[in-house]
């Protein structure tokens, strides 16, 4: 949103690639150093491994494009890498697989996700966030809301996020949707989020203009 100035990208290389998984896994292990009890790996919303993960963004023809088993390729190598560095307990993935932010929606972006996430089943990691700003967003080809698709194809720890309050996360959570609910501009207009919310205090309501105090 701001005024940046962009260049025309261009694919990774295969060694690109290579460096960018040990990038990846040595952020992990430094934020492990630094203090932090897990990492969320960002596979969501245009971020670069969500770019492998749907066809307007990956074009490649080679082994990370193409076919679903290729495109969850880079995903499951940056996952395997961090796992492989700081353990499954302390890994956990962000997806978006509605693609809706700075990217055009493809059908075929289906597949890749389903045979993603069984794949991520099977490492058993931490849990996999939902990458979305409203959850109630509904997607043809995911035949509904990103968050049932996933929950319908990955068995284990799901986030869900997107304009809940506590409430209707609440309401969520005992029908089963998810397990756990992350909480994003309501905790920006009110730090003290939990402790409102135990008391059943009202809440400041989220603006944008609240950001540039951030900053
Ligand atoms: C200021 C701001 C910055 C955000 N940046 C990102 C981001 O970099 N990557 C991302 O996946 N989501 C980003 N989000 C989305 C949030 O992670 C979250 O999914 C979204 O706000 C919905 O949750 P909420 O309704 O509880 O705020 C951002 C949201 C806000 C308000």
């Amino acid at each position: 949103m701001r005024e940046l100035t962009y260049v025309t990208p261009k694919p990774a290389t295969l060694e690109d690639i290579q460096e960018l998984v040990r990038d990846y896994a040595k952020a992990a292990e430094n934020a492990m150093e630094a203090g932090f009890d897990g990492v969320e790996i960002h596979g969501a919303n245009g971020y670069l491994i969500d770019a492998f993960l749907h066809h307007d963004s990956n074009r490649r023809t080679d082994e990370y494009g193409g076919t679903p088993a290729k495109m969850a390729r880079f995903a499951l190598e940056v996952v395997d890498a961090v796992v492989a560095r700081i353990g499954k307990d302390r890994t956990g993935l962000r997806l978006s697989p509605g693609a809706y932010f700075n990217m055009a929606t493809d059908s075929r972006d289906r597949a890749v996700f389903d045979y993603l996430l069984p794949e991520l089943e099977q490492r058993d990691i931490a849990f996999v966030h939902i990458g979305i700003f409203d959850d109630s967003m509904e997607f043809d080809y995911l035949g509904g809301r990103a968050s049932s698709y996933v929950r319908a194809h990955y068995g284990k720890t799901l986030v869900g996020v997107g304009s809940y309050s506590a409430q209707s996360a609440s309401e969520a959570i005992a029908a089963d949707k998810f397990d756990l609910i992350a909480i994003g501009r309501p905790f920006i207009a009110n730090p003290d989020y939990v402790a409102r919310v135990r008391a059943s205090e009202e809440l400041v309501p989220y603006s944008d203009d609240m950001l540039t105090t951030l900053v």
